[in-house]
């Protein structure tokens, strides 16, 4: 049966956009039912409203704590009936009242060879410090940064020092991953 996914994002969306064509082109039994989004007007609630996916914008600083400002977020999975939520490029850390909402039902996307390079800019943490394989990671969340176990894994060398370029290959390389994880979990 096709499962509905909630997409949580933060800013660009260009992993939330790879994971709606494949839903739409049926490489994945499943269809994004929510995109949620902590920053309204980032520019995934555009690629979201072009798609004609509904859109969840909220500022979690409207919220007296991470529990209330997720239990708005929970009352409309349920409303959509969501199955299963990836994290792309959701730059916060999921608390425990979604985390026991969907326990192993919530997937992280990092652009990184996990545990390496945690948080904010990996890929320029690991450009800093001189890495010559650099990668891409998908695992389920728990309440740490960039936590939980690991799903799968991707590795890309790369000697050069053009980040834009490096970007440009991990980026395509975390599509083609998220789509390989969620074929597999759903
Ligand atoms: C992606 O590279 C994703 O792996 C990263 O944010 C970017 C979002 O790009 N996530 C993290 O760093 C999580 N710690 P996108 O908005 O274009 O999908």
């Amino acid at each position: 049966m096709e499962k509905n996914l909630a997409v949580f994002a933060s800013g660009n969306g260009s992993n939330f956009e790879a994971i709606a064509k494949a839903c739409q082109n049926k490489r994945i039994n499943a269809q994004i039912a929510l995109c949620v989004c902590d920053h309204p007007g980032a520019y995934v609630t555009e690629r979201a409203k072009r798609l004609n996916i509904p859109v969840l914008e909220l500022r979690p600083g409207n919220f007296p704590n991470k529990q209330e400002y997720e239990k708005e977020i929970l009352k409309e999975l349920k409303n959509q009936n969501i199955d299963f939520i990836c994290l792309a490029g959701y730059m916060r850390i999921v608390g425990d009242t979604l985390l026991s909402a969907y326990p192993s039902k919530i997937i992280n996307i990092h652009p990184s060879l996990l545990p390496a390079f945690k948080g904010v800019d990996a890929i320029g943490q690991a450009l800093d410090y001189g890495v010559k394989v650099f990668g891409v990671t998908v695992h389920f969340v728990d309440n740490t940064l960039d936590g939980g176990k690991i799903i799968c894994q991707a590795a890309i060398p790369y000697t050069g020092n053009d980040r834009e370029e490096l970007e440009a290959m991990v980026h395509a390389r975390e599509h083609a991953l998220y789509i390989e994880a969620l074929k597999v979990l759903l």
